[in-house]
């Protein structure tokens, strides 16, 4: 989604704000653009495509000088990329960049319209703009509160105004921004990596918050104009996170981070060899008292919830929904005070978790959100909160987060199961015991890396493949199916082994590869009746499975087996290689691995 920043100091602005787009990119765009105060006048470049052709063009255009602006990377929502409808958006006296949907800007297109202002874009952008200009009173605080009286929808807007050439203006609802705080200079940015070069220390900036940023202070302020204080964060990860650190891509980079990554996430929540968030303010009697569970989640964090749902049902015995977070808000769910909602983002600002929270909440459930970002929304709204530790995850494919989340999945499934009495103090202990084992074991999984890089290469040439596993190993494959699809282009689906005969084996030729996943010992046999089944039709095969799976000659063209663990514990170990062949593959088709077409980092809109 839209990437904002903002910059106010001694340092050259366009070169700070070109930095920190650059730390943005990863959120996916399709242009790009800056504002900067140059000798009292608001000079705005901007361009479609990528940075390096807004570069190009100031290259040519000559490069704004200045020590005061904002800067955007535009994902398209309302008209297509071009230069026309990149950011920022204004006129001589205001400026704006927008992160998020204005729902109403027709009506307000028109009305503005009517009051004789005109429009060059077809963005809602711009109605926000020309809006903030038609009211404004030569109080910039005043003007922007007035106009988001008139607003509806989600934003988050950094603007300028001429006659204030020394600050800039922030303000979000329902869309990630905060500030900065620098030594005699300060910031905006959508996400802490964009200004980790410069300060870890920032502001959060709430709902209905505007700030006003200068050189040497912040203010902030709520649509009631108070003023309020806010306290100061600070990054507890440093520049190299957010960095490639050797790796060719950030995706690579972030399936090696994975062991550490569990281990920083589990560690604090085990004591005595059991789970313990008492930290995080529950315990086993409080999770077993809940009637059934709601998991809610998008994408890849979903997929996490589908492996938590196997094995907190497995385990204790509790009713788990798990549910895609749009289709949840939207169906009116049977969910009530005594449920629980587990949402599940890495962002902690996907605009349809958050809703589904929201509803959630409304209903009189109680909630918990599995969250990665320090301080997101969807953390600031839930009335408990699991932070997972993976540290900045920068590569639109999500991995080192997925495996995290399984990690906390699994751990809170262990404290439930013992909380309603299903497992004993031992057992659990066992169980617990198992998962601090696990990092290794992924970090053996990752030696797997080349056998991938081989698979790889008989996949690169197909156009649809097909994942299929049973149980656990079918959640998996719904995780490695979307990872194939969204980095190397190549369709794919996930599909429950058993059901191909139902109707999908009739898509199976020799020209569509299937990758089956056979870790669960009661299934094994089954799902192989499944390949015999899709091999015999001319399918190529490559089967992943545990090292004393046995497998008859012919049933498969390619296995790659997995270090022996607990088979509960297998969709943690089985991801690594879905995880690396997906890589792979896109990389030997040349895609832009870390920011696949189309597709963006935190899906802050609808
Ligand atoms: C996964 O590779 C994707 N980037 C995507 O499915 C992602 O998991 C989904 O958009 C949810 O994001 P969140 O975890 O930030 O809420």
């Amino acid at each position: 989604m839209c990437g904002i920043v903002g910059y106010v100091g001694d340092r050259s602005c366009t070169d700070v704000l070109l930095d920190a787009l650059e730390k943005l990119e990863y959120r996916g765009y399709d242009s790009a653009g800056i504002a900067v105060i140059e000798q009292g006048v608001i000079k705005v470049e901007k361009c479609k495509g990528r940075l390096a052709n807004l570069r190009d063009k100031m290259a040519f255009d000559g490069k704004p000088e200045g020590h005061v602006g904002i800067g955007h990377t535009r994902w398209a929502t309302h008209g297509e990329p071009s230069d026309i409808n990149s950011h920022p958006h204004g006129n001589k006296r205001v400026t704006v960049v927008h992160n998020g949907i204005i729902e109403n800007y027709r009506q307000i297109k028109e009305f503005l319209i009517s009051e004789g202002y005109s429009f060059v874009s077809e963005t809602d952008t711009e109605t926000v703009a020309k809006l903030l200009d038609y009211y404004y009173t030569g109080d910039p605080v005043d003007t922007i509160i007035k106009s988001l009286a008139e607003i509806k929808g989600s934003y988050a807007l950094g603007v300028m105004f001429r006659d204030f050439p020394d600050r800039i203006f922030a303000v979000r609802k329902d869309s990630p921004l905060i500030v900065g705080k620098g030594d005699h200079e300060n910031f905006i940015a959508s996400d802490v990596p964009a200004i980790m070069k410069y300060t870890r220390d920032y502001y959060l900036l709430d709902t209905n918050e505007i700030a006003v940023i200068k050189k040497d202070d912040v203010t902030f302020y709520n649509i009631h104009r108070e003023q309020l204080y806010k306290s100061v964060h600070t990054a507890d990860w440093d520049v190299d996170a957010a960095e490639k650190g050797g790796y060719e891509h950030f995706m690579l980079k972030e399936i090696n981070e994975q062991p550490n990554a569990v281990k920083t996430t589990i560690t604090p929540r085990i004591s005595d060899s059991m789970p313990d968030f008492t930290a995080e303010g529950f315990d086993a009697a409080k999770l077993g008292a809940y009637n059934k569970i709601f998991i809610v989640a998008c994408g890849t964090a979903m997929h996490a919830g589908m492996v938590g749902k196997y094995v907190i049902e497995r385990l204790a015995r509790i009713p788990v929904i798990v549910d895609i977070a749009s289709e949840f808000r939207y169906r009116d769910p049977l969910i009530d005070e005594r449920d629980l909602m587990i949402v599940i983002s890495q962002s902690g600002e996907t605009a349809d978790t958050k809703a589904a929270l929201e509803l959630a909440k409304s209903r009189g459930a109680d909630t918990m959100a599995v969250v990665n970002v320090k301080g997101s929304s969807i953390a600031r709204e839930a009335d408990m909160v699991v932070y997972t530790h993976a540290g900045p995850e920068i590569s639109v494919a999500s991995t080192k987060a997925y495996m995290v989340q399984i990690s906390v999945m699994y751990l809170l499934a262990f404290e439930l199961a013992y909380g309603v009495g299903r497992i004993s103090k031992e057992q659990c202990q066992k169980l617990t015991e198992e998962l601090q084992e696990i990092p290794d074991v992924i970090q053996e999984a990752i030696g797997l890396e080349n056998h991938c890089q081989y698979v790889a290469s008989k996949l690169v040439n197909a156009d649809s493949l097909l994942y299929i596993g049973r149980g656990l190993d079918y959640a998996l494959s719904m995780e490695g199916s979307l990872k194939l699809k969204e980095i190397s282009y190549i369709h794919s689906e996930s599909y429950a082994a058993g059901e191909l005969k139902h109707g999908t084996i009739s898509l199976i030729t020799e020209n569509m590869p299937v990758i089956a996943v056979a870790t669960q010992s009661d299934l094994v046999d089954k799902t192989i009746s499944n390949i015999k089944e899709v091999k015999a039709r001319g399918a190529m095969v490559i089967l992943v499975c545990g090292k004393e799976v046995v497998v008859e000659d012919g049933v498969a063209d390619h296995i790659i087996r997995l270090p022996e663990v607990d088979q509960m514990l297998m969709p943690m170990v089985a991801a690594v290689p879905l995880q690396l062949i997906a890589y792979y593959t896109a990389v030997l088709k040349g895609n832009d691995v870390d920011k696949p077409r189309n597709l963006a980092k935190s899906v802050t809109v609808e």
